[in-house]
């Protein structure tokens, strides 16, 4: 392929990418941006690999490469369960930001891309940034899918004094990275390439342990970022404008999503990077926060159904269970029952929802809920007092008045949806056990609050019957 058929190629890969990123802001064109993205990604792989840079004796490890790299995403794509896809996700991010270390030391050692003068410089500032930003990526994103998939605890690590920590790890790498430009020889420039690389794995350890699990959203997000940013350095590194370009659509649009995350948590983007928010260590220990009190109040399917079928309107918010449970199908029988007699029904999504940004419209869309009732909570947080009946099924977290009313609350400052405001709230859960922040919910025991003990998907079946059976 000829450089210039190849240019034309990135230019057309760069577009679908950016057509792609458009599709994907509403549920309705996701599938389309999907496809998009995927025709994208395959003319860039296409055209790189028949491209000007790579001979033919290097045809037979791009197979090999793509032949395991390709087994192994099928396979992590197929087995994976929608509610472990953030962890995927956190998998795939430490892929890029290991990717980028790696070709961060092999054009370094590459003798073939050895330059003088200013070139030198900038190549090797490429080579150490890309590097740095690879490694906080890939070990922070290794700690990120710990904490996801509970195989590390939620709590934050706060060691003493981090910020000052976090400053002087900063105040090396900086020293290192001139030590590195002026090194004389290649040899000579490992050993602070080294040192900084090791130095960046701690901080993104670090960085992601110091976070408590309530934010954990907003690191996702952020990591997704860094990714795309490594990727971008490692256009850099190679000269390769698409690479720089994509990694450049990935990284802003990461920042977005975290500061989108950030004001729905209304939390500072500064403050969760440099860590200990969602925590309870970090308030006075005067100040822990309140148990709830009162007795709670369960309620049967039958039950449910009774309330339901008399309700005029009803707000449904769905949690990270109903992903759990997969209970959206049965949701959306329960709705068109509803809906045939008149009822208003709508669904109110928190913006943190689930596991990962969109988790429940995804789910809502796969079981084909329409669009118009399913609301985002600024739009339908003020309709609860005129609610009649709220069903919770599987969210805890978001519907937390702990959020709103104590200050000492990991969550406190959090926007939520104050479901508690309905004239009768249900929740629908299998236990009392708390959610993913670890903190206990007062809602159960408010006095206009039912609490349907079960499987979400098993319990609505059985509320499905009882509205059919009337
Ligand atoms: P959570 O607060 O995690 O609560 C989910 C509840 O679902 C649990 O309390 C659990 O209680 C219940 N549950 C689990 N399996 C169930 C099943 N099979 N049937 C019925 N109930 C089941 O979820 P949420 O309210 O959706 O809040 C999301 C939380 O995740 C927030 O803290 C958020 O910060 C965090 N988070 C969000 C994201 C993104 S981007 N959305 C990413 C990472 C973390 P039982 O065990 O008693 O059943």
């Amino acid at each position: 392929m000829s450089a210039n058929l190849a240019t034309v190629s990135y230019i057309g890969a760069t577009i679908l990418f950016i057509l792609s990123l458009g599709g994907l802001s509403h549920p309705e064109t996701s599938r389309r941006g999907n496809f998009y993205g995927m025709v994208g990604m395959a003319v860039a792989v296409i055209a790189t690999v028949f491209g000007p840079r790579v001979g033919a004796e290097g045809y037979a490890w791009i197979v090999l490469a793509l032949v395991v790299g390709g087994a192994v995403g099928l396979y992590a794509a197929k087995v994976v369960k929608m509610t472990e896809m953030p962890e995927l996700v956190a998998m795939m991010h430490s892929f890029v930001g290991l990717a980028a270390a790696l070709v961060g030391y092999a054009s370094y050692i590459d003798p073939s891309m050895h330059f003088e003068g200013a070139e030198k410089v900038i190549h090797e500032v490429e080579i150490y940034v890309g590097i740095l930003i690879g490694a906080v990526t890939f070990s922070g994103s290794l700690i990120a899918f710990g904490k996801l998939n509970g195989k590390i605890g939620g709590k934050p690590l706060l060691l003493p004094a981090r910020h000052w920590l976090n400053l002087a790890l900063l105040i090396i790498v900086i020293y290192f990275g001139r030590e590195f430009i002026n090194a004389p020889s290649v040899e000579a420039g490992m050993r602070p390439l080294i040192v900084m690389t090791v130095i960046a794995l701690l901080f993104g350890i670090h960085m992601v342990m110091a976070i408590g699990g309530a934010d954990m959203p907003v690191v996702v997000s952020m990591l997704n970022s860094y990714s795309g940013w490594a990727a971008s350095a490692t256009g850099f590194m190679l000269s390769n404008d698409l690479l720089i370009v994509t990694g450049a659509l990935v990284g802003s649009s990461g920042a977005i999503l975290s500061y989108i995350m950030c004001k729905a948590m209304n939390r500072q983007f500064i403050s969760v990077i440099a860590g200990g928010f969602g925590t309870t260590a970090a308030k006075p220990a005067a100040g822990d926060a309140a148990q709830p009190e009162g007795e709670v109040t369960p309620v049967s399917a039958a039950e449910t159904a009774e309330l339901l079928r008399e309700a005029k309107s009803v707000v449904i918010v769905p949690g990270y269970g109903m992903a759990v449970a997969q209970a959206q199908h049965t949701v959306n029988d329960i709705v068109q029952r509803l809906r045939a007699k008149g009822t208003n029904v709508r669904f109110a999504i928190h913006p943190v929802a689930g596991r990962m940004p969109g988790h429940m419209n995804v789910l809502l869309a796969e079981a084909k809920v329409p669009y118009d009732i399913v609301l985002e909570m600024d739009e339908i947080n003020e309709d609860f007092p005129d609610t009649d009946v709220v069903m919770v099924i599987g969210a805890n977290d978001i519907v937390n008045p702990a959020a709103e009313d104590d200050p000492n609350s990991p969550i406190a400052g959090m926007p939520v949806l104050q479901v508690w405001k309905a004239q009768t709230s249900i929740v629908m859960k299998r236990s009392m056990a708390s959610g993913y922040a670890g903190v206990d919910n007062p809602l159960f025991y408010k006095e206009n609050n039912r609490m349907l003990f079960g499987d979400a998907k098993k319990m609505l079946d059985e509320v499905l019957v009882g509205l059919e059976a009337a």
